[in-house]
């Protein structure tokens, strides 16, 4: 039997370099080993977006993003959380096993509470419920799935440990093992992804790359990589540039290998460097970049292959709550 995998995607901002690098790619490779069921978090992005276009139109662009990128519906399990309402009464159910002092402790309300402070705001101000509880939420779209692995950010690692502290609470109550206990997976680590300031590529710094910008605008990006003002005379240090860092994403060996000599030899300028990373990107990119606006021109396809994949995630579903609910007596 295969490990089952599973991951929610935030429907928020345009995916970057660091995404298709960091997440996307790792998540589509796991896919070819585990059963994979991959979904779009859009009710976790209700808690900081209330506008009903900018939610529509970032599903729809993540959605086309992934699939995009090479995931295959018929592969890989792909829906909207939405979709699947069976994952609201497993939040139900989880909250009357959810410490409130667990949700204390997590990262995200803490940072809430911290910068609260700081403007000398009310502890709570911003805070709402959904927010607070955000990491029960995220134990039901996982623990709904009998999920082995969750491959995520760092960031996200807490919330995988919080959703196994409720499933054992759960399954010790219960004396049984409804919940398998999930493992958090590290999207292969050690590399980061520079932004376009040196900084680690995030939408909050203002420094991304979108996977899917024109040539133009990739253009434009890639001449603005902060560099130093060295001549174009001058050897340069390629373990300590950005343009290098990001060209070691996309080159293969033998390239990286050429590029690393022409920095240290001197005689190259920043123009040629970002030049070759340019040309580099644009080649790999362009493919995905069709195809997504491909995509983007047919919602209706994409729609259609959601709707398709959470039916079927409904029927997974459904068949554990109604386990659950016989465990429960509410049946
Ligand atoms: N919280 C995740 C993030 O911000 C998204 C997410 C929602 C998720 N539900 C999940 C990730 C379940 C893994 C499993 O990126």
């Amino acid at each position: 039997m295969k490990k089952i995998a599973l991951t929610g995607i935030k429907p928020t901002g345009i995916p970057h370099i660091g995404n298709f690098l960091g997440a996307i790619k790792p998540a589509l490779k796991l896919s070819e080993t585990c059963e994979a069921r991959y979904f779009i978090a859009d009710y976790h992005a209700l808690n900081s977006t209330k506008d009903p276009a900018a939610i529509r139109e970032m599903s729809l662009q993540i959605a086309a993003a992934w699939l995009a990128c090479g995931l295959d519906p018929d592969k890989v399990l792909f829906y909207k959380q939405s979709g699947v309402p069976e994952t609201f009464e497993l939040l139900t159910i989880l909250l009357a096993y959810t410490p409130k002092g667990l949700m204390n402790r997590a990262h995200a309300y803490k940072a809430m509470l911290q910068s609260n402070a700081e403007n000398g705001k009310d502890p709570d101000d911003g805070v709402n419920m959904g927010l607070y509880t955000y990491p029960v939420l995220m134990a039901a779209d996982i623990l709904l799935f009998d999920t082995d692995f969750v491959p995520v950010g760092n960031d996200q690692f807490q919330h995988v440990e919080m959703a196994v502290d409720i499933a054992q609470s759960f399954n010790f109550i219960h004396q049984c093992e409804a919940f398998k206990l999930p493992e958090p997976l590290a999207h292969e680590t050690g590399k980061t992804v520079v932004g376009l300031d040196g900084r680690k590529m995030s939408k909050s710094y203002g420094n991304i790359i979108p996977i899917f910008a024109p040539e133009k605008q990739l253009r434009k990006l890639v001449m603005k990589i902060v560099t130093n003002s060295q001549s174009i005379e001058e050897p340069k240090d390629p373990d300590s540039c950005s343009v290098f860092s990001l060209y070691k994403c996309f080159a293969d060996d033998q390239q990286i290998a050429a590029l690393r000599e022409r920095y240290l030899q001197g005689g190259m300028g920043w123009g040629h460097a970002k030049q070759e990373l340019f040309d580099i990107m644009n080649a790999q990119l362009s493919p995905y970049r069709e195809k997504f606006n491909l995509l983007m021109a047919d919602p209706g396809y994409i729609n259609e292959t959601l709707k398709q994949g959470s039916d079927k995630a409904r029927e997974l579903a459904a068949k554990k709550i109604q386990d659950l609910r016989t465990l429960l007596g509410i049946d």
